[in-house]
């Protein structure tokens, strides 16, 4: 496995990779949701490139860029485990010697949800992730479900910008009591922890009213605000059903609906989702 840190030394690297290559962009702290998209992408591909940058264009001004845990040690001893090839760990200066200058403006997909909590994030995420594929020109790029929204945004610009790359999206993996897998999840105190199994019960009840024959979105809301408010620590910044193409807003659960949540335990913002 090498481990490269300039943009040159990589498109250097790339000229020896196999015929496919595929690739994970992450912000490191490594954990098994990050490990399941590196097995498949090297089940899938011949050469097998990840990324560990924490970008510092898609955290807003008072969220927690300086405090995002890191490691990358103990990330790159995982990487080399799983058989990756090349590692890419550019420093920020690499990625925006000029600062962020030229970059992405996502459309409204960007503006919903997320966007509206976290204003600029995606057009960050967009343009890192264009960056990368305009570096690396990987033929299979791999996201995981747990980050809907992103997942979302990405196809629209590879879409929308005809980039050369196929967008693969995998499953969320969870701890054994239902939470999704997460570098934040390291920083909350056992407190904390314990009130974020609030996350998967939300999404269970909502299964099951469906089951049970409710498809009012309202209803179904009012349900989720209940059982916020029994957590004293929980604080919902959104639950929304949308559609899972667009993510519009709907007033009834219809096929290929999906339930986006982000809600504040104590001082972590935890997101989650699932299809209905
Ligand atoms: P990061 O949060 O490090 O996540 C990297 C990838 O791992 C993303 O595609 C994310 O959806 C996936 N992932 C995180 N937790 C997961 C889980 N529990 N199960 C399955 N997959 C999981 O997402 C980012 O970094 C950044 O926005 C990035 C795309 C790297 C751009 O900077």
């Amino acid at each position: 496995m090498r481990v490269i840190e300039t943009v040159s030394r990589m498109r250097e690297a790339l000229k020896y990779c196999g015929r496919s290559i595929g690739f994970v962009p992450t912000m490191g702290y490594l954990h098994e949701g990050h490990l399941s998209l590196v097995r498949a992408a090297r089940e899938q591909n011949d050469s097998l490139v990840t990324s560990i940058f924490v970008n510092p264009t898609q955290f807003g001004p008072h969220e927690d860029y300086r405090t995002y845990p890191r490691d990358i040690e103990s990330d790159l001893n995982k990487l080399e485990k799983m058989g990756v090839d090349l590692v890419f760990t550019p420093s920020v200066e690499e990625m925006y010697p000029d600062g962020l200058d030229t970059q992405i403006t996502v459309g409204s997909i960007g503006d919903r949800l997320e966007g509206l909590s976290r204003p600029g994030h995606f057009n960050g995420v967009a343009t890192i992730v264009c960056k990368f594929i305009s570096i690396l020109s990987p033929d299979n790029i791999y996201f995981g479900q747990k980050d809907y929204q992103q997942t979302r945004v990405v196809s629209k610009i590879v879409e929308d910008l005809n980039l050369n790359a196929r967008v693969v999206v995998l499953p969320t993996i969870r701890q054994d009591d239902g939470l999704a897998l997460s570098s934040r999840n390291s920083v909350m105190t056992s407190e904390e922890r314990e009130a974020s199994r609030l996350m998967s019960r939300i999404l269970r009840d909502v299964k099951l009213l469906k089951a049970a024959g409710t498809y009012q979105v309202s209803k179904i809301k009012d349900h989720v605000i209940s059982l916020v408010d029994q957590e004293p620590i929980a604080r919902l910044d959104y639950a929304s059903i949308v559609d899972s193409i667009y993510l519009y807003e709907l007033d009834e659960i219809k096929d290929d609906s999906i339930i986006l949540i982000a809600v504040w335990i104590g001082n972590v913002r935890l997101i989650d989702n699932d299809f209905l």
